[in-house]
């Protein structure tokens, strides 16, 4: 028994894992969707605030629908990818605070408080969509985030029977094809942004 993962996983979440452009043609099992969510929903948020909205887009209707929202130079990506994961978020996430933090009232911290909710919805999705890349990651797949869409027209597209979410990011799910990819960009040295105090 350990109690670090071994150099090669991390190699496989961090080390080796790359930003994919292009993707094999292997298809991602729904199952496969389900366990990195079982995972990625352990990862903390704020008051346990689970305010990231999901919108998996597996079939090839759903992936057309999305890549008309994006970047011409993402569409590719998303319509050759076996996934295309929305990751937004609710602005009225606090509604579910009574079940998800039950043991006080998180929920009156956030009433009346908009821009308080938009900042903590904005910062703890990320950390969920953070979470899914390393789940995804861990359970052998690979991921290709991308911020290159129209958040505004995605969340018409996909949220329109919740008016309170929002589209932030996506990030397409698959079997990254590593010809598709540059040379790894630098990465800055500890002392370069980071202080120790
Ligand atoms: C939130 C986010 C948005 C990104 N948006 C795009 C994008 O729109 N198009 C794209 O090709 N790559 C996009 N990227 C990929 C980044 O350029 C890539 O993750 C970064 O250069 C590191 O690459 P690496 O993981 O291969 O080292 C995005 C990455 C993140 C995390």
């Amino acid at each position: 028994m350990t109690d670090t993962l071994s150099d090669a996983d991390l190699d496989l979440i961090f080390r080796e894992a790359r930003s994919f452009n292009g993707w094999h043609d292997k298809e991602v099992a729904d199952d496969q969707i389900h366990a990195i969510y079982e995972l990625m929903k352990m990862g903390p948020t704020s008051a346990n605030q689970q305010p990231g909205r999901f919108v998996w887009c597996k079939s090839r209707e759903s992936r057309e629908r999305l890549a008309k929202c994006a970047s011409e130079g993402n569409q590719k990506k998303i319509l050759t990818a076996p996934v295309c994961v929305i990751i937004g978020y609710d602005l009225d996430f606090h509604e579910q605070l009574p079940w998800l933090f039950p043991h006080t009232d998180a929920k009156s911290w956030f009433e009346g408080d908009e821009e308080g909710r938009r900042e903590s919805a904005f910062r703890n999705s990320a950390l969920q969509g953070a979470y899914l890349m390393l789940a995804a990651r861990s359970l052998g797949l690979d991921c290709g985030p991308m911020s290159g869409f129209d958040q505004e027209a995605t969340t018409k597209e996909f949220f329109a029977d919740q008016p309170r979410y929002r589209a932030d990011w996506l990030c397409s799910i698959g079997y990254g094809d590593r010809t598709t990819i540059f040379d790894r960009s630098p990465r800055p040295d500890f002392d370069r942004f980071n202080q120790l105090i």
